[in-house]
């Protein structure tokens, strides 16, 4: 060992947690290694083991009464070495990840004996603990403070869904970037649901991964009509009215598509000539935005099967009205189940809508991934949410929040693996996220969010979480099954093709419009300055 030690194990010491004691403490995150012999009682053996952890909790002490008199000028002059002479004492906490002994990681067994020298880990300490199979395996970073060691995730394990948290600034969406990508150079299928439109335009840092920006609508004739007829009526109980209003949405939809397949034709053609055939019959009016014409005729569909019934008729035409009112139809926008595919991202652009629309949007992607996943008419897709907390929280009701949960639940089965991302976990439902089993704990400084994770993940130790305060961006926690038995601290990789998220560049922004100014009034009288800009 030719590195100095940084402390020794304190007065108490379990197989997978140690105090240590030293005179100055080291960065929350530190790798450490740890050589120590113990006797086996049974068989009278003594035995060495090499254990390796990472410090959490950092701590100083003093043992001596602090002057609070002194000022900060006189501090000034107090030289180190008099400072040093105090008697202070750091006080850290460390969980132990592995017993390396014999270079084969397994889980730690023997509390560390008190007095134990603490080192710095070494790379070859650490290799055999997060050492990863390629083939099933996609890079994420680094080890923190070990440049050379990779860490892969295994994306079979994401089956299980996955939590991605941290303060704005963080490195969530960076992270969802690296993650959506790399997993798309291996073949992957991925589908951003992008709130703040910042995906849009994205990179790949391969040519062989296809980015494919899409408007986000529900397409009348495409989506399943079982499927349109709980978006138009909610309501489970209205059984009658939801009858009624299948069977027209089918008989409507059948004609359109037979005439489309029969002339070759888009959907929002087909439908202005069924309605101009109609028209040959009877009197309607004169119209030429495609989908009104069909929510004129689906109201027509809805008259002849609820015949006399007029009360009906008039329920199920108020539901039309308030779904046509969400302006998010279409009638030739593909579903995003029809352009998802093996090396693509297909990013999902919400960043119009207002809230309550991309909940619905959210809701009938959702839905429509898992249908086809069932189907299997499309490939395992993973589904990254952005801002989850909007759309799974534990007080308000959403629409996606139940589609959502049934993605999770079922989506298992058919390869819908779906990645959660949110600054504000404590406002998620602690129902949906305790159904995720693989995480990503980016910087948190809210106590109640670290309380909420140790709540629902039952895999974290609480020194991971007194990590997660000190962590600069970029920088994570991983735990669950993806990474293995051992939950490593990564510096994640950044993706160079993402667009700056969160933070503009304001100043900049004035600065240029100032220079702009300027050139204008060399040019104009000042009165004109601020008009003509
Ligand atoms: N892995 C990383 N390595 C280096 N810098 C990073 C990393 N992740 C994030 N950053 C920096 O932090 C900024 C914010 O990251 P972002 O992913 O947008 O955070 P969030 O989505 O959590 O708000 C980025 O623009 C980048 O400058
Ligand atoms: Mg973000």
């Amino acid at each position: 060992m030719n590195s100095r030690p940084i402390g020794i194990v304190g007065e108490t010491s379990t197989p997978v947690e140690i105090t240590v004691k030293a005179t100055h403490p080291v960065p929350a995150g530190t790798y450490i290694y740890l050589k120590f012999r113990v006797r086996d009682p049974i068989s009278s053996q003594d035995l060495i083991r090499e254990v390796v952890g990472v410090i959490g909790s950092v701590s100083f002490k003093s043992h001596t009464p602090i002057m609070s008199s002194t000022t900060s000028s006189a501090m000034s002059e107090f030289s180190e070495s008099y400072i040093s002479d105090l008697k202070r004492e750091s006080y850290m906490n460390a969980v132990i990840i592995a017993d390396i002994t014999n270079r084969r990681a397994e889980s730690p067994r023997y509390p560390p004996p008190p007095e134990t020298p603490v080192y710095p880990a070494s790379r070859e300490h650490l290799v055999e603990v997060y050492k990863s199979s390629p083939e099933s395996c996609v890079k994420i970073g680094n080890l923190l403070g070990f440049r050379e060691i990779d860490i892969g995730v295994n994306v079979n394990a994401l089956a299980k869904h996955l939590l991605v948290v941290g303060t704005t600034g963080a490195g969530k969406s960076n992270f969802v970037a690296v993650l959506a990508d790399r997993v798309a150079q291996i073949g992957g299928s991925v589908v951003v649901f992008d709130v703040h439109g910042e995906y849009r335009g994205l990179q790949s840092e391969s040519p062989s991964v296809h980015v494919v920006d899409y408007e986000a609508v529900i397409n009348l004739v495409k989506t399943p009509v079982d499927m349109l007829v709980k978006f138009i009526i909610p309501e489970a109980a209205a059984t009658k009215q939801r009858r009624i209003l299948r069977k027209a949405l089918s008989s409507l939809n059948d004609k359109i598509q037979k005439i489309a397949v029969e002339n070759r034709i888009p959907y929002s053609e087909a439908v202005k000539r069924l309605y101009s055939d109609e028209k040959k019959r009877r009197s309607l009016p004169q119209l030429e935005n495609p989908t009104e014409i069909y929510r004129e005729l689906l109201e027509s569909e809805v008259r002849i099967r609820a015949s006399s019934d007029e009360r009906r008729y008039e329920d199920v035409l108020d539901k039309i009205e308030d779904f046509f009112e969400w302006h998010l139809v279409g009638l030739d926008t593909p579903n995003v189940s029809e352009i998802v595919g093996c090396g693509k991202i297909v990013v999902v652009d919400v960043s119009a809508l207002i809230d309550s629309e991309k909940d619905y949007m959210l809701k009938v992607v959702a839905e429509d991934l898992l249908w086809s996943l069932k189907q299997r008419r499309i490939p395992p897709t993973m589904l990254v949410v952005e801002e989850a907390h909007l759309f799974i929280s534990s007080k308000t009701q959403t629409w996606s929040k139940e589609s959502l949960q049934r993605f999770i639940r079922e989506g298992r089965k058919f390869g819908g693996m779906l990645v959660i991302v949110s600054q504000r976990p404590r406002a998620l439902d602690p129902d949906v996220a305790s159904q995720v089993q693989n995480f990503v704990l980016l910087k948190l400084v809210q106590r109640s969010d670290r309380v909420f994770i140790t709540e629902v993940s039952d895999v974290l130790s609480e020194e991971y979480v007194n990590i997660l305060p000190a962590l600069s961006p970029g920088q994570a926690v991983i735990l669950g099954e993806w990474i293995g038995k051992y939950p490593a601290l990564v510096n994640i990789d950044l993706h160079r093709g993402k667009r700056v998220g969160a933070t503009p560049n304001i100043i900049q922004a004035w600065r240029v419009k100032l220079r702009e100014i300027s050139e204008i009034t060399k040019t104009k009288s000042p009165s004109s300055e601020w008009g003509d800009v």
